[in-house]
């Protein structure tokens, strides 16, 4: 029988079916072949129908066993109200366990769980980031139970005036937007609830941080992932909701994405819905797509927005903010106006050989771990390198160390090329720097500045992303190689100026 899930579950290795269909009679004498070809289309069907309730039993099979041996199965204690996780655990200890462990921090040679202060580990982001809120403070990121915690610590919260949209990737924040939406007008319509928490999004995007902070008491909890009364997965977050339909919109290719693929196919009637159109595999890279992504604050709401309007690729993301003229800071140094690209994990992945094979990230992430006689997602989640054997080796078949060294070349490459590209741009900002004591003016500088700006986004949409390259590893070697070209294009163009050459 079929394992639940896991990599056998994925496309490279897709379960299929043996039962083939009948082979068709030999002709018979023309008064029976009638009949004959109706026995034979009957059986057809039966065995369709068969096959479709074995695979289905046997996905149901293996639920249930997993059901009944976690512990007795009182989903009914559960509802939207209940976010904190001891309740969960009560039912589903093991994935409770799990959870917890994420304050432990270990750290591997390029990523894990340790907030060590990134300007301090290489002070030219002071620089790169001068003039902005990231240039005061910023860190490693670390395990999930700290995400609201290290959020209330951070300088960038403490020194600087910031809305209540941060809470959006931060907190277990749904029953505060239903509260805010209900408070806001909007009648209750029992269980999720929609409309009361999209318009609670707005209310409390809108807010001042400091305020909105009054209405979160948890990190990221069961509720955020899960159905509380089937426990299937489900997305929760306004942001991505709303990206995903924009996404499937946009008819950007999505070849990794398959339902988005058949939804642009049908009718289009109804908006692309996650919770809807989504398969299982592709919910579990949802989840983490709520939240590891590229966003920007919309308008004067504030309102958490993923700018994937035009698709996933960074080309395609920046084209979204020239269009808009989105502008997150004027550089200190430079003035040019920058992006800030923050942690595009899901856009990253999406353009890599994992994703392209049906490879979600809780296959690494969230590897299945054999607890007595079943099956458990670990909760734990953290880098996949400190659990190789059970992230990688169900695919993989190669010694651990051999994994590891196949990683790590990756990611020591990626970091190469990303010291390369920062050179690239600190030239640009100093020659840029240099000019302006020269006495040239923002009009003289405009195509140097808008250099900068592509470079700077490029440079940082690979530094912001958290796996070191390992994600897409060739995607972000050439998004690298066009951040050194811009920016020494721009270093040109300032030196000509300052020569007196056109
Ligand atoms: C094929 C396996 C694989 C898949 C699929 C995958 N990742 Fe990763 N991820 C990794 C590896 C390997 C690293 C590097 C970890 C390290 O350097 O310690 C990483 C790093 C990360 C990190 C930083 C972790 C750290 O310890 O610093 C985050 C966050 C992350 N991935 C999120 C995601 C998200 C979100 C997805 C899906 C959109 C995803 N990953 C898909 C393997 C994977
Ligand atoms: C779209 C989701 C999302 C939003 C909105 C968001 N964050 Fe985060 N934040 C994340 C993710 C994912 C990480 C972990 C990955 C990383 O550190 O790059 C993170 C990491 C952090 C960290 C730890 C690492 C660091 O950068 O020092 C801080 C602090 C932080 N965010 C503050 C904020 C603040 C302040 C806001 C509002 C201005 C905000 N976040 C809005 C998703 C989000
Ligand atoms: C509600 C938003 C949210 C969701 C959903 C979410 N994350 Fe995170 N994740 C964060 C934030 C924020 C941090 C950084 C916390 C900090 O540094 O304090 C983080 C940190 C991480 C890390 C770093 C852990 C470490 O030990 O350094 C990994 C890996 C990660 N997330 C993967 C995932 C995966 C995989 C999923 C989906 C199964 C997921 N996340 C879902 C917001 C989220
Ligand atoms: C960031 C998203 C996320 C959060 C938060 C989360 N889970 Fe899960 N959970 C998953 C994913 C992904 C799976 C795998 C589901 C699948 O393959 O269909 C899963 C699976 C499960 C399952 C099915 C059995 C298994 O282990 O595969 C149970 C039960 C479960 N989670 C309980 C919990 C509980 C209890 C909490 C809170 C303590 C929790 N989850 C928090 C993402 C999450
Ligand atoms: C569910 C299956 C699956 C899992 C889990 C998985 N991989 Fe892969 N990996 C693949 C597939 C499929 C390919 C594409 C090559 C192919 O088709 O043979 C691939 C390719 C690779 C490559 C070469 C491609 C590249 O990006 O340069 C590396 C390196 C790699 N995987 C490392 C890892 C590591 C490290 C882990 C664990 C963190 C991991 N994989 C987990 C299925 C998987």
């Amino acid at each position: 029988m079929q394992e639940p899930a896991g990599p056998s579950e994925t496309s490279i290795t897709s379960a299929q079916s043996t039962i083939s269909p009948p082979t068709p009679p030999a002709p018979e004498k023309p008064a029976k072949r009638r009949a004959g070809l109706f026995v034979y289309l009957a059986l057809l069907v039966l065995t369709a129908a068969a096959t479709a309730g074995v695979m289905y039993l046997g996905q149901n099979i293996m639920e249930r066993k997993i059901e009944s041996r976690e512990t007795a199965f009182k989903l009914a204690d559960l509802d939207e109200r209940v976010i904190d996780p001891a309740e969960w655990g009560k039912t589903f200890p093991r994935q409770y366990d799990g959870y917890k462990r994420t304050v432990d921090i270990e750290r591997t040679k390029h990523g894990g769980s340790d907030a060590f202060q990134k300007l301090d580990d290489d002070p030219r982001w002071r620089i790169l980031f001068k003039g902005y809120a990231f240039g005061v403070d910023y860190r490693e990121e670390r395990g999930h139970a700290y995400m609201l915690s290290d959020q209330d610590m951070t300088e960038r919260v403490k020194n600087f005036k910031q809305p209540g949209s941060c809470l959006h990737c931060h907190s277990s924040v749904i029953n505060a937007y239903r509260k805010a939406g209900a408070d806001a007008g909007v009648a209750d319509a029992g269980g999720f609830n929609w409309p009361q928490v999209m318009k609670g999004f707005e209310v409390v995007c809108a807010e001042p941080w400091t305020e909105a902070r009054k209405r979160v008491d948890h990190p990221v909890a069961c509720t955020d992932c899960h159905d509380p009364k089937s426990m299937a997965l489900r997305v929760t977050r306004p942001g991505f909701v709303n990206g995903i339909a924009a996404l499937a919109k946009s008819d950007a290719p999505t070849p990794h994405l398959p339902s988005i693929e058949r939804w642009r196919q049908g009718n289009r009637a109804k908006e692309y819905d996650p919770n809807v159109d989504a398969t299982r595999q592709e919910m579990r890279s949802f989840v983490c797509g709520q939240c590891h992504v590229e966003y920007y604050f919309k308008g004067e709401g504030k309102l958490v927005t993923y700018p994937w309007h035009k698709g996933l690729k960074m080309e395609q993301m920046e084209a979204y903010y020239d269009e808009v003229k989105h502008v997150d800071w004027k550089h200190g140094i430079s003035g040019a106006p920058i992006l800030k690209a923050q942690h595009p994990e899901f856009e990253t992945w999406s353009q890599g050989i994992h994703a392209r094979s049906g490879v979600a990230c809780a296959d690494c992430h969230m590897p299945y771990k054999r607890e007595g006689a079943i099956k458990v997602s670990d909760h734990h989640i953290r880098s996949p390198l400190l659990n190789i054997s059970r992230a990688c080796q169900p695919c993989h078949n190669y010694p651990e160390s051999e994994i590891l060294a196949r990683a790590t070349m990756i990611q020591d490459r990626n970091k190469a090329l990303m010291l390369r590209a920062e050179d690239a741009n600190l030239a640009l900002i100093s020659v840029i720097e240099e000019a302006r004591k020269a006495g040239l003016g923002d009009a003289d500088l405009d195509e140097m500045l808008k250099l900068h700006r592509k470079a700077q986004w490029r440079l940082d949409f690979v530094a912001a992303e958290n796996s070191m390259g390992f994600h897409a590893p060739q995607e972000v070697a050439r998004i690298l190689g066009e951040s050194a070209d811009f920016a020494r294009q721009g270093e040109v163009a300032v030196l000509r100026k300052l020569l007196g050459k056109k």
